[in-house]
């Protein structure tokens, strides 16, 4: 019987009855854990990415909690030990549990030879003169595959490279924001019922993830005054499921243009011009009245479906408008909130989902696909 079937059976069973029976059961044990993890590395291993897997086993063999070799010695020695005999076996126990943590199993990982290091040991194929050579340098080399660009950083850089036409600039800002640049300086008090409206994930009572890019309007206001014209790409968070259209990350670009007289004109004006770069010369742009605490007036912009032309089709849900953005004029609040003049200066705003117009412009129906790494989705971009 190995020591492996004796830990499967009680020390009843085994006829093990006094401490010094105990000691050499136990002693077995130690030598067993000490030789396997000679063994291994002994053995070394042929790939880098196999010697996690093979620490891994290892320790899980002797140490999981979960039938591993310990758990067992626990469950069929320890615990129905009898009275007289239950202290040694605790001490035992105790000492084995000592013994098996300073093998550090885990860190075997750097300590595993990779078998090329023993190649001298290989048997070398014989050269042309009979030389022993260490590679066939006729095979075909490993190809690295090239990666490629993530669909939603490049619908990002889509919309960068045109606003960085336009002469905006880019701007960026933290994703772990105050209560206070996330809402209050936004014209969003706490008893506001709107802060609701974004479902926040808290950190602290003054700290969340922030839950849009806005946060970073007052920033820059603070930091370049006016005029200014910037866009704010970013992540944000919002305490939303994972579905087709949600995920509790996602990407927002902000823009910000603020200047003396500029008026809700620029802002349909730019947007339309942006809109068009977009998604081509033919779609329209139209704008309903909205609410945001944070501009005034405030609106939605939906675009004519570049599919089917405003006919109603898969893309559009047969509506003929996709929406877009949420927009306005900064309202004066938040402007003075952010150290500008609003008799002097005025300004517009817009945030986007980054997420939702790669999955308009590439006709993707799960947003999820952005997040799960499937290389057989983004090998296609
Ligand atoms: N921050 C708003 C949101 O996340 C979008 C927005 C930005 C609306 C700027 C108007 C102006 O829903």
């Amino acid at each position: 019987m190995t020591i492996f079937d004796k830990i499967s059976r009680t020390l009843q069973e085994l006829g093990v009855s006094d401490a010094q029976g105990v000691e050499s059961l136990f002693a077995e044990l130690r030598k067993a854990a000490e030789h396997e993890r000679a063994e291994l590395v002994a053995r070394g291993t042929p790939q880098q990415a196999q010697r996690v897997g093979l620490c891994k086993a290892l320790r899980d063999r002797w140490l999981a909690r979960k039938g591993g070799v310990l758990s067992q010695v626990d469950e069929n020695w320890l615990k129905p030990a009898g009275k007289e005999l239950k202290p040694v076996v605790g001490n035992q126990f105790n000492k084995l549990r000592r013994f098996t943590a300073n093998l550090e199993f885990e860190k075997l990982v750097e300590a595993l030879p990779l078998q090329q290091e023993a190649a001298p040991q290989m048997e070398l194929p014989l050269g042309a003169a009979g030389r022993a050579v260490p590679w066939d340098l006729t095979l075909p080399g490993l190809r690295r595959p090239l990666g490629s660009i993530h669909p939603v950083t490049r619908m990002q850089r889509e919309i960068e490279d045109i606003f960085l036409r336009l002469g905006f600039w880019i701007e960026s800002g933290p994703e772990i924001e105050s209560t206070y640049y996330n809402f209050d300086a936004l014209n969003i008090p706490e008893s506001h019922p709107s802060r609701d409206d974004w479902d926040t994930f808290y950190i602290d009572a003054k700290t969340v993830l922030r839950t849009h890019t806005s946060p970073v309007q007052i920033r820059a206001m603070e930091k370049y005054g006016a005029p200014l014209s910037i866009i704010i790409p970013g992540k944000c968070y919002r305490h939303d499921n994972p579905d087709s259209t949600h995920s509790p990350m996602f990407h927002q670009v902000e823009g910000l243009a603020i200047d003396e007289d500029i008026t809700f004109a620029d802002l349909k004006g730019t947007l339309d011009f942006f809109v068009k770069m977009l998604f081509g010369e033919k779609v329209r742009t139209r704008f309903q009245p909205s609410f945001f605490p944070f501009t005034e007036p405030s609106g939605e912009v939906a675009v004519s479906c570049f599919v089917c032309d405003g006919q109603g089709c898969r893309v559009c849900k047969e509506s003929g408008w996709i929406e877009l953005m949420g927009c306005g004029m900064v309202h004066p609040q938040v402007l003075r909130n952010g150290g500008i003049d609003p008799e002097k200066y005025s300004g517009w705003a817009f945030g986007l989902g980054v997420d939702r117009f790669a999955m308009v412009k590439y006709d993707i129906n799960d947003m999820q696909l952005f997040f799960q790494g499937d290389l057989r989705f983004l090998e296609q971009f």
